[in-house]
């Protein structure tokens, strides 16, 4: 039996012709690797010393304890939260970066970058208790990125940090702080993972996971830190049309795909490549240079300039079979090494920029942002050079591509909200959840992943949610398969969501002058914008005098892989979520930390693990929360 491997049209355009050409692509390894390891699968395989590998029988015929004594739960436990770790570990490293650029800014240090958002640095200083008044922009821009930069160095354990104390409600703070879960400093945090993951240290597997919780909770932080700052220098989103799949690359054009996660070089090569769009054509490019987006990078300029996407993680790799890219410019994560070998079967540039981010064979850009202009221009000039060796008989642009209604931060959502009511622009919302109008919200979030028919399960399960009338938000890559599909449209509103969802999304968009509904799903941003959506939750929660777990609120991560995903899922149960999982955690090798993550969380937190892998099922499974919440709400 062959297992349908993408839902995406353009896949089944291109996979055969990668196939006459002898390219392997993700779900070639996806096959090769079958069958998959069981002890990794249920996460009792242990690797963390030299005596092993150690793995547990789950049968219970063989060994139950590794060599040290270490036993499943430990095991396990162990294993997800170094996987939360490195997850945090991302996000924040994501988060210094954009931080120490807003201090350099700030110092007049970064000629390529400004403060484009002056409200939002005015807002956030505000959230940060930052008193701007008289101070000047540079001024404020310095206070903000020092009040960031101190939850990467403060050493007081009883203080936490000062993003998560600015972001989420009273109660969920004290909740958080009477497990002694909340983070005092995000590199400490994930340190202290590494440090009692080691042989020979913490064995207990609640200490573990809370352990865990805590480095999801300092990966939140430092999403938060990194959307908001990024929002003052590049701009809060606001609602733009585009359009996303492979056919946004053109024929004609100096094709560059930016690919990766972090809007500080992405920003910079959109920037100077409008600059340099008349070199292309005298290269003989007629319509100049075509920037397209993959993945998060994708997301980031999409929101914020209408950037359309080509691709979300499982095709970056078709967008290179398509022969017309002329560079792929990576920063970090969620990146194929394969890339670079397909770019070589093509004339493609691969390049990397970041020191700690390199692939084998690619060409390396040492990017900078002291030197961001000059590197973005040697980047376009590489692009250029490539397009000149592009040959056109091996170029197949499939022709796919949807119109995509992007651009929904927080700023944007309740300023259409306020066209409503401008006194009070939450009060239509809540209005419409109290009355049943909107049962609930759900956020899409996370990867794709081999385990699932690319796109499906998100579909799927976005069109039950809709025809239940459940508002959507969507970030990452869920919201690059919601685009792809055509479900960030006017058309998907009108023809998917249930009546009374139709009606709220038609009189919000038709007063916000959008001639019509708001699109289907709405499209917060990359994956560290999932802050945006806690950011709404939260104004929702403070209004009603009520915690985020007792809100109908859900989220979703129906075709996770990423160990970002892992942390991202651990901190929306801390935050009281319930949170639906549609592949296969690594963890059920321990019925404990199984019960824990799934049943013994919610007691805690609110928040709990939901796994299904059936999408019809699991969209369900999350309406009964809704309704379960709703009715505890009195609603
Ligand atoms: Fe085996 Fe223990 Fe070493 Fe893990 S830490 S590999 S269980 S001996
Ligand atoms: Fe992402």
């Amino acid at each position: 039996m062959t297992m349908k491997l993408s839902t995406d049209p353009s896949a089944a355009t291109l996979l055969p012709i990668a196939k006459k050409e002898g390219i392997a692509t993700v779900w070639d390894r996806h096959r090769a690797m079958q069958p998959q390891c069981g002890f990794g699968q249920l996460g009792v395989c242990c690797r963390i010393c030299w005596k092993g590998p150690c793995r547990i029988d789950p049968f219970g015929d063989g060994p139950q304890r590794g060599i040290c004594g270490a036993d499943a739960d430990t095991i396990v436990a162990r294993n997800v939260i170094r996987m939360i770790a490195a997850g945090a570990a991302g996000h924040s490293e994501h988060g210094r970066h954009v931080a120490l650029a807003l201090q350099g800014v700030a110092e007049g240090r970064l000629p390529a970058y400004q403060i484009r958002d002056e409200a939002k640095l005015r807002a956030v200083a505000a959230k940060l208790d930052i008193c701007t008044e008289g101070e000047d922009i540079p001024a404020i821009a310095a206070a903000v990125a020092k009040a960031t930069l101190e939850d990467f160095q403060n050493q007081d354990h009883d203080v936490p940090c000062n993003w998560i104390e600015a972001t989420l409600t009273k109660k969920r703070l004290e909740r958080l702080q009477a497990l002694h879960v909340l983070p005092h400093n995000i590199d400490a945090v994930i340190t202290q993972i590494m440090g009692r993951t080691l042989v020979g240290c913490d064995a207990d597997p609640v200490n573990l996971i809370l352990g865990g919780i805590k480095g999801a909770l300092a990966d939140f932080n430092g999403m938060c830190l990194a959307t908001e700052l990024s929002d003052a220098l590049f701009g809060a989103p606001a609602p733009v049309v585009t359009a996303a799949n492979l056919g946004v690359i053109k024929q004609d054009a100096v094709n560059i795909a930016v690919h990766g996660h972090n809007p500080l070089l992405s920003e910079v090569v959109c920037e100077v490549a409008g600059q340099m769009d008349e070199e292309a054509r005298k290269a003989g490019a007629k319509e100049g240079i075509n920037i397209v987006g993959i993945c998060c990078t994708g997301n980031e300029v999409m929101v914020r300039h209408g950037i359309p996407l080509a691709a979300n993680y499982l095709s970056q790799e078709l967008a290179l079979v398509t022969g017309a890219v002329d560079a792929m410019v990576v920063d970090v994560q969620c990146i194929m090494p394969s890339v670079s070998e397909i770019g070589a079967c093509f004339h493609t540039a691969v390049i990397t920029t970041m020191a700690e981010n390199k692939i084998p064979g690619a060409t390396h850009v040492d990017f900078k942002e002291e030197t961001a202009l000059e590197n973005a221009r040697r980047i376009v000039a590489t692009a250029i050079d490539a397009y000149k060796r592009r040959d056109p008989r091996r170029v197949n642009i499939p022709d796919f591509k949807q119109t995509a209604i992007v651009g929904f931060g927080v700023e944007s959502v309740l300023a259409a909200l306020a066209t409503l009511n401008a006194e009070d622009p939450l009060q239509p919302l809540i209005e419409n959840i109290a009355n049943g109008n909107i049962r609930g919200i759900a956020l899409f979030a996370g990867c794709n992943s081999t385990q699932v028919a690319q796109d499906s399960s998100f579909v799927t399960m976005a069109k039950k949610l809709a025809a239940n009338n459940v508002l959507m938000l969507a970030t990452g890559c869920g919201a690059g398969s919601f685009a792809k599909h055509g479900l960030m449209t006017q058309e998907a509103t009108l023809e998917y969501a249930g009546e009374s969802l139709k009606a709220v999304l038609t009189a919000i968009g038709t007063s916000a002058g959008l001639n019509g509904p708001l699109p289907l799903v709405l499209h917060m941003g990359s994956c560290v914008d999932n802050s945006r959506a806690v950011q709404v939750a939260v104004a929702v929660a403070d209004k009603l005098g009520v915690d985020l777990d007792q809100l109908p609120l859900v989220a979703s991560a129906p075709e996770a892989m990423s160990e970002k995903a892992v942390a991202i899922g651990t901190w929306s149960v801390a935050l009281g979520i319930p949170t639906h999982l549609g592949t296969m955690p690594q963890v059920t090798g321990s019925a404990k930390v199984t019960e824990l993550l799934t049943q013994t969380a919610k007691d805690l937190l609110g928040g709990y693990f939901l796994v299904e892998l059936d999408p019809e099922v699991a969209a369900d499974k999350l309406l009964e929360v809704i309704e379960e919440r709703r009715k505890g709400l009195g609603i």
